[in-house]
């Protein structure tokens, strides 16, 4: 394949050999259908596993009930306060409804997150979230305002009601100390205490998949799946109640939030993943967890190319050898620079950029060879995700006894908008995996936080009713 890519660049000087060579790395990269097929059948299994009482203990999907059961019914109003948790950013905004359909964020900040921050003690986290938050509401003029208040928080929570988290395990690039095992609104309540300033009503606590889900099925409502591929993957879906072994009642439907991401932490996917996905996740945060979202998001796959780009030049392959220091430091392939890389069509002016920054001298060659890392990776990625949400659609279709299914999947995160080829792969491999199944993918806008205030604004509707 990579002969085929290569006759285009007439001029190469790489010879038969050279390209043999680097082709014998990437062709455990580049996956065949069948092994597509076979990873989405294997997601397919995990999730039944996750969603059964007896099997959830060691399934690798978690299927975690959200407690998201309602969608807006048109009479919903006011406004409500949404943070969103979950990158490197922390972000507040208020959000104003009008009959549930209508709705805009009226103010938003973004408030960087440190990486001491990120990775201190748990109540350094939570004090400086509930100091944005002041920053937010003196900004806004509403300071001795209590508003109901919605909280994206995006990572794996066990959930017994709405307003209750209690984070299982950090992901992607968190590690505050004291916080796992512990229910998030009640560290947010206890810093908010220890400011003794102002009070928060928190009526809801949300992933960003069921966010993304959430605000797009007010614009479509055969959005029933949420994804988000950014600095980390997931998504969520309807599942019929009868099937949430964990929940009690047999009625409706009922979001889960299935943590895609750590599919494969069980060993299922180790016929796949290669040598550098192995370092990668060793050299990880959380090493031997999120084997399945190392192998597809944008905290990772720029680190999966600086290792393969690594071992090229050990192998003589690149840049005549010489490794720089730079290119050493973990890290500093950011996975934006994939896109950038796959967008640069002819001379590969930006590839040689790039690299020169990196301190690396390329040739011609080089620049070629390293596009065509990026492009197996991203592909990988896209087609790896594809086939977990094949295997989401499929499901969806048999629940409901139906030959063929029309659905909308909301999606977010910056790899799906920005990433020149990631979408299209991703919505190739769908269609071929899913031939039952016409997918519609939604992109959102502001999903994740505009979704927690408009799931708060549900929740204080019904509960309104039921006090009446
Ligand atoms: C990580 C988190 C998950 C979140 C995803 C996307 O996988 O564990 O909760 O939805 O990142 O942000």
């Amino acid at each position: 394949m990579i002969a085929s890519h290569l006759l285009a660049y007439f001029f190469t000087e790489l010879s038969h050999d050279q390209v043999q060579r680097v082709d014998k790395y990437l062709y455990c990269m580049r996956l065949s259908d069948e092994t597509l097929q076979e990873v989405s059948s294997l997601f397919r299994k995990e999730m039944e596993k996750g969603l059964g009482a007896d099997s959830n203990p060691t399934a690798s999907v978690k299927m975690l009930p959200t407690f998201v059961r309602s969608t807006p019914d048109g009479t919903e109003k006011g406004d409500f306060l949404a943070l969103d948790l979950g990158g490197t950013n922390f972000r507040v905004l208020l959000v104003r409804v009008r009959n549930g359909m209508r709705h805009s964020v009226e103010k938003h900040k973004i408030y960087k997150i440190p990486l001491d921050i990120m990775q201190g003690t748990g109540d350094e986290l939570f004090d400086y979230i509930v100091n944005c938050i002041s920053k937010f509401l003196e900004y806004i003029g509403m300071k001795g305002v209590s508003l109901p208040l919605g909280f994206t928080f995006s990572f794996p929570c066990h959930q017994n009601r709405l307003n209750e988290a209690i984070l299982l395990k950090w992901t992607k690039g968190f590690k505050a100390t004291g916080c796992e095992g512990e229910d998030v609104v009640c560290l947010l309540r206890d810093a908010i205490r220890r400011r003794e300033e102002f009070d928060l009503n928190v009526v809801a606590v949300v992933n960003d998949t069921v966010g993304t889900m959430m605000s797009c099925g007010f614009e479509d409502p055969y959005c029933e799946v949420g994804l988000i591929v950014g600095t980390g993957s997931n998504a969520c879906y309807m599942e019929e109640m009868k099937n949430v072994e964990l929940v009690e009642g047999d009625e409706g439907r009922m979001c889960i939030n299935m943590e895609w991401g750590s599919f494969g932490d069980n060993g299922c996917l180790d016929d796949i993943r290669t040598e550098f996905d192995v370092v990668v996740d060793e050299n990880s945060l959380n090493a031997g967890k999120q084997r399945f979202e190392k192998m597809i998001s944008g905290m990772y796959l720029g680190e999966i190319v600086r290792n393969i780009l690594i071992r090229f030049t050990e192998r003589g392959l690149l840049f005549r050898g010489r490794i720089s220091e730079r290119l050493k430091t973990r890290g500093i392939f950011e996975t934006k620079f994939l896109s950038q890389i796959e967008s640069d069509h002819l001379a590969l002016v930006q590839v040689h950029s790039i690299l020169q920054r990196l301190g690396l001298e390329s040739t011609c060659d080089d620049r070629i060879i390293v596009k065509e890392v990026c492009t197996v990776i991203a592909r990988r990625a896209g087609q790896l995700c594809g086939a977990g949400m094949a295997a989401v659609v499929d499901k969806i279709r048999e629940n409901r006894g139906m030959d063929f299914l029309k659905i909308t999947v909301g999606v977010d995160g910056s790899l799906y908008k920005f990433h020149p080829h990631f979408s299209s792969v991703m919505h190739e491999t769908v269609k071929q995996l899913s031939p039952k199944c016409e997918v519609t993918f939604l992109q959102s806008e502001d999903g994740s936080g505009k979704g927690a205030a408009l799931i708060t604004a549900v929740a204080c509707r019904i509960r309104e009713a039921g006090q009446h």
